[in-house]
């Protein structure tokens, strides 16, 4: 069964988030991971400042199930199955040595999956001590009162033919991600309840919401949705535009699997992130797919231990899935969510609202039919309302060549350039020099004063309300007053 348990699909860092959950529930608030590589004798240590098991207690902990997952749990404990240190580990290493001081009492146990299998009476064989040439690893928890060690040996599942010390290396900055994400609520903030080192080095959070950058365009209001199990706590998040951040901020934001891959949900059971980004299966006709238009949507959820059973909690801490009662909340929240993301992704930022609130004259207008979407030269816009009006007899022509525009804008080459370079293609003078604009706003402010009479400042602010001139205001206030 050991061997089986094997199987559950623990990556290395889940397995060692799933040891630091056992921390946290302990009470500590200091957790050392360390990774020690020497090839096939490479090891990993976890050592907590947490409250400790006695010996008794050290002995229920190496059982597996040695909790009930149907018994009410405190409401801190990150816990449930009582199969976390036994399958995390095993997950990853062929010996599990835990060692443990309680108020001054010390004891150690072992599970070691090789003398369990060459024992010819196939007893359950839990060693007392650690193995053979390992007893230094215990010298750390000897200076201490309190706290446990969990040590990992014989990593046959990391360490395999061909693995080298720069592998090792990749896997503790995958660990080191993972963890800074999965923990970081209680690793943030002036005080941080928790702190973790990796090889020495403390892990910095990594917050998904970008909390307090200016450039945000949206958070939602907390809200609370009450359930028979308890409190359900989501607050959304649209995050800033890539144009809006330095190339840091949007490499270290984009999170462990990338921008599209850690959009949507981020479901926290006592603060710990169980899932992190997907749309848990929700959407409207279909189910939504993780796609680049939404990459600036996240949505914080929070759960209670309570609703370990309605959420279907998975024994590796990594799945989450809503109840049916709450999916209609829940989508419309994400759909609300999703549609704004879409457009700060779609128009580089918010779109920005004109002075005094007056609406934006745009030169494009989405047709919506029945039978499909269209886009259409909007006749208002005063750039192509100038020239319609002075047009005379070229009118006819004009019209003809706007209808041709219309009608072959290169929307599947859009399409799929947004898609290949992850970004909206250029418009709006993005990227030109000021006088590119300067001299296409010139044309038409000189038409607004000479031909539509208007004052020179009834000129600028007009302008001020035209896309995409509104981008510029600095840039429109200089125009007529130059000579
Ligand atoms: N670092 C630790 N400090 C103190 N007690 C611990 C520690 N690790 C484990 N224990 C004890 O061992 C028990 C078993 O841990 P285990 O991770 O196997 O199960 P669990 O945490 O109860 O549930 P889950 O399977 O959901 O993780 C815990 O409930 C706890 O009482
Ligand atoms: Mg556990």
């Amino acid at each position: 069964m050991l061997e089986s348990l094997r199987g559950l699909g623990y990556s290395t860092a889940a397995a060692v988030a799933d040891i630091v959950d056992n921390s946290i529930s302990a009470g500590a608030d200091e957790v050392r991971i360390d990774f020690k590589w020497s090839s096939v004798n490479s090891c990993v240590l976890i050592l907590d400042n947490g409250r400790g098991m006695t010996d008794r207690e050290l002995e229920e902990a190496m059982r597996l199930g040695d909790k009930n997952p149907l018994s009410e749990r405190s409401p801190h404990d990150l816990g449930r199955f009582g199969m976390g240190l036994k399958t995390a580990s095993l997950s990853q290493c062929r010996r599990l040595t835990v060692a443990s001081v309680k108020k001054g009492e010390r004891s150690c146990l072992r599970w070691d999956l090789d003398e369990l299998a060459a024992d010819p009476n196939s007893e359950w064989l839990l060693f007392e001590g650690p193995a053979e040439g390992s007893t230094s690893h215990l010298t750390e928890l000897a200076n201490r009162s309190s706290g446990t060690l969990v040590i990992w040996e014989m990593l046959d599942r990391i360490v395999t033919e061909g693995y080298t010390a720069d592998d090792f290396n990749d896997l503790i900055d995958a660990v080191e991600s993972h963890v800074a994400m999965v923990f970081h609520r209680l690793l943030e903030g002036p005080r941080p309840r928790l702190r973790i080192l990796l090889n020495g080095r403390p892990v910095t959070p990594w917050d998904p919401f970008m909390s307090g950058h200016p450039a945000k365009p949206w958070t939602s209001p907390i809200t609370n949705h009450p359930t028979p199990y308890g409190t359900v706590t989501v607050q959304c998040h649209v995050l800033p535009h890539r144009d809006r951040l330095s190339n840091a901020e949007f490499e270290n934001n984009a999170g462990p699997t990338g921008w599209t891959a850690q959009q949507g949900f981020y479901v926290y059971r006592n603060e710990r992130l169980l899932v992190a980004g997907g749309w848990l299966g929700l959407g409207n006709t279909r189910s939504w797919n993780r796609e680049e238009a939404y990459r600036l949507a996240r949505i914080r959820l929070d759960i209670p231990n309570t609703a370990d059973a309605d959420w279907k909690i998975d024994i590796r801490k990594s799945t989450a899935r809503p109840p049916v009662s709450l999916r209609q909340w829940l989508t419309s929240l994400a759909e609300n969510t999703r549609d704004r993301a879409r457009r700060v992704f779609a128009y580089r930022g918010a779109p920005a609202a004109g002075t005094g609130n007056l609406p934006i004259e745009q030169a494009w207008r989405v047709e919506r039919l029945r039978t499909g979407i269209r886009y259409r030269i909007d006749e208002s816009h005063p750039s192509v309302a100038a020239v319609m009006e002075c047009a005379g007899s070229l009118q006819p022509m004009l019209k003809a060549m706007l209808r041709v525009i219309e009608e072959t804008v290169p929307v599947q080459r859009i399409w799929l350039d947004t898609a290949e370079s992850k970004e909206t293609p250029r418009t709006g003078f993005e990227g030109e020099p000021n006088e590119a604009v300067i001299q296409v706003a010139g044309v038409l402010y000189r038409d607004l004063v000479q031909r539509k009479g208007l004052s020179p400042d009834d000129a600028r602010k007009s302008l001020l309300r035209t896309e995409p001139f509104q981008k510029y205001p600095s840039l429109i206030a200089e125009l007529g007053r130059e000579s």
